[in-house]
């Protein structure tokens, strides 16, 4: 099963942004440990990085046409972002919603997120935590469909 892992806008800064909030682990940190647990489940990952809108864009509809699941942690462009909340619903990729923090606990801006109606389900919350979490309830999904 192929899964492509997409972080959107200023978590390449994941370390040393505010880590008060977000913590010390870098992006390279995440995804050492996303890929063991990727080895574990069985499972292909591709990641990708990007601070702008249309390449995140672009990255939705790359996994779409590979027919690969999405874990997907929007950052700033979860709230505001309507062409990327379209680029999911078109694409026709399963995804999976992910945020280090507990947006809920924060600012009423981030309350919404504008693409969690086209995504299967939402982690937020725990940390790097939550990327491992959500690749594991993706690939159940993603088996649970396969003929
Ligand atoms: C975030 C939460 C967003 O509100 C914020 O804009 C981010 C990171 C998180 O992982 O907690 O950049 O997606």
């Amino acid at each position: 099963i192929p899964i492509h892992v997409l972080h959107g806008p200023n978590l390449n800064l994941l370390g040393r942004r505010e880590p008060g909030i977000y913590g010390t682990a870098t992006l390279d940190d995440i995804e050492r440990d996303l890929r063991a647990r990727a080895d574990t489940l069985g499972v292909a990952l591709t990641v990708r990085q990007t601070n702008h809108e249309g390449e995140l864009v672009g990255f939705v509809q790359d996994a779409g046409l590979a027919g690969a699941g999405v874990l997907i942690n929007a950052a700033a462009y979860t709230h505001t972002s309507v062409a990327l909340r379209d680029a999911i619903a078109g694409s026709g990729a399963i995804a999976v919603e992910v945020h280090l923090s507990n947006v809920h606990a924060r600012e009423a801006f981030r309350h919404v997120s504008l693409i969690a109606p086209v995504c299967a389900g939402v982690i937020c919350g725990f940390g790097p935590h939550s990327y491992g979490l959500g690749l594991e309830a993706l690939v159940r999904l993603l088996q649970s469909r396969l003929p």
